[in-house]
């Protein structure tokens, strides 16, 4: 296996669908902090909807061809699970990312792969869906908590999906899904990818499938957007209320994924925190209305136009502001971490709750570790704002903590060193060098003093 995923790693490289970062060698970011950042950068495409779209491929009769997919190395997961699976992935030289279903009769996502990242479990609704059979590893927890998948199982089990855990993989077998009226609320609301894994499964059952209580995100609209492109029936993504008419076959077809607003308002928080401006285009400023609102709040100069979001901050603090992460059209928790950044320079004690992901808060220590004052207690966090962050070596836990201390190191005086990059390169394409086009000092260096990598 470890073979195969070397040859696989190497074929792909020289086929350009890795992203820089990708090749195992651990990196550390060092930054001198204390420059203003100024400038106009473009976001990459949304990695929370490519991620589901591209298992979504595994449906379609024919080519798929992807626009604006990120080169991240989450892609590169998925990409190597994918053509475990038989589907052939290869990036056009214009970038497109095309797929095309090889051999149909693979149906196993190893441990091995689907552990490195969580959002691959969300290739069981398609493989059930079109081959009725399905071997997935449970991903496990993460950095951030256990993360279950109760909701995903539930909804494929009400669609007719016979499932039986067997040494830590979930086996799915169904000769033809059959629609059903499915609650997918769970105890912190929806679920992005488990109301993504029932609507593609159900996409292909017979009769009609509604799900309540599904998640709203723009991501879960996108991803409905592609499938009715590929011949699904779908009405009401972006609601709480879901209608699918199941068809016989999705054809492949042409898409383009939706902006990352993730990634479009962690820029703009970049440019706050530094006392910059900073202009991000290729953004849905509708898809991040609960952000614009708070950073209003925090008394940070935002102005929006179309397409395009300016942030101006010229040297003042933010105020200090009370939120809390929730389901679309909340506060989403994956700014949390950016947000803490940007208040841990605030004027006044702002007050913060993950409600998503109360053990989301890893990145606390380490902004402490650079002069922040953050008192927590369990979801809660108590940031009493200060004047100046300093230089520090710091541990990236997850992906929105290590772009968090990026922002810090950004800010603070003196150098940064960020270490366990790699969990910045799953989400963020080209990540330093954006901040540097907008007058960031920051330089990717071997980290010496890390520990073995992870599997490629
Ligand atoms: N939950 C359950 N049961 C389930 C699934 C989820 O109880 O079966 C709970 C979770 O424990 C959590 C809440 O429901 O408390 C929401 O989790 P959700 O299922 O919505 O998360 P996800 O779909 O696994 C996606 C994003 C995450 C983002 C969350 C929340 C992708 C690939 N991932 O995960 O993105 O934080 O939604 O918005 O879309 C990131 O990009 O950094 C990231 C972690």
């Amino acid at each position: 296996m470890r073979k195969f995923l070397l040859d696989f790693a190497d074929t792909q490289r020289t086929r350009g669908i890795l992203a820089r970062g990708s090749g195992g060698i651990m990196e550390k970011f060092i930054i001198q902090g204390g420059r203003a950042l100024k400038g106009e950068v473009r976001a990459s495409g949304s990695k929370n909807s490519a991620l589901p779209i591209i298992a979504a491929t595994i449906l379609a009769g024919g080519e798929c061809s992807l626009g604006d997919v990120p080169r991240l190395r989450d892609v590169d997961t998925l990409a190597q699970i994918m053509q475990t699976l038989g589907v052939s992935i290869e990036r056009d030289p214009d970038g497109r990312l095309r797929t095309r279903v090889m051999n149909p009769d693979l149906s196993f996502a190893p441990y091995e792969l689907v552990s490195q990242m969580r959002a691959s479990f969300c290739v069981i609704g398609p493989l059930l869906a079109r081959r009725g059979y399905a071997k997935v590893s449970l991903p496990g927890g993460c950095e951030f908590g256990d993360r279950p998948v109760d909701l995903h199982l539930k909804g494929l089990r009400a669609l007719g999906a016979e499932i039986e855990i067997e040494h830590g993989y979930v086996i799915a077998r169904a000769k033809r899904l059959r629609g059903a009226n499915i609650y997918l609320g769970g105890p912190a609301g929806s679920s992005v990818l488990g109301t993504g894994n029932v609507m593609m499964a159900a996409c292909l059952a017979e009769g009609q499938t509604i799900i309540e209580h599904a998640a709203c995100e723009p991501e879960v609209v996108d991803l409905a957007n592609f499938l009715n492109a590929m011949g699904a029936s779908i009405e009401g993504a972006g609601s709480h209320r879901i209608h699918i008419k199941g068809v016989r076959t999705l054809e492949g077809c042409a898409y383009d994924v939706i902006p990352d607003r993730i990634e479009a308002a962690t820029l703009l928080m970049a440019g706050a925190i530094t006392g910059g401006e900073v202009t991000v285009s290729n953004i849905i400023p509708a898809h991040l209305e609960a952000v614009w609102d708070k950073l209003k709040e925090a008394n940070v100069g935002i102005t929006r136009n179309c397409k395009i979001v300016s942030v101006s901050q010229s040297g003042r603090r933010p105020t200090d502001v009370e939120f809390s992460t929730l389901p679309y059209p909340g506060f989403p928790t994956d700014l949390q971490a950016q947000m803490m950044s940007l208040l841990s320079l605030g004027d006044g004690a702002s007050v913060l709750t993950d409600n998503i992901y109360p053990d989301r808060l890893k990145h606390v220590a380490e902004l402490k570790r650079m002069g922040a004052k953050i008192l927590r207690v369990n979801g809660t966090c108590v940031i009493v704002g200060q004047p100046r962050l300093q230089g520090a070596p710091v541990m990236a836990s997850d992906l929105r903590a290590g772009a968090a201390l990026v922002m810090a190191g950004l800010a603070a005086e003196g150098e940064t060193e960020v270490r366990r990059i790699y969990h910045i390169d799953r989400g963020y394409e080209g990540f330093e060098g954006k901040l540097c086009s907008l007058g960031a000092e920051i330089k990717r260096a071997p980290d010496e003093r890390a520990e073995k990598p992870p599997a490629v």
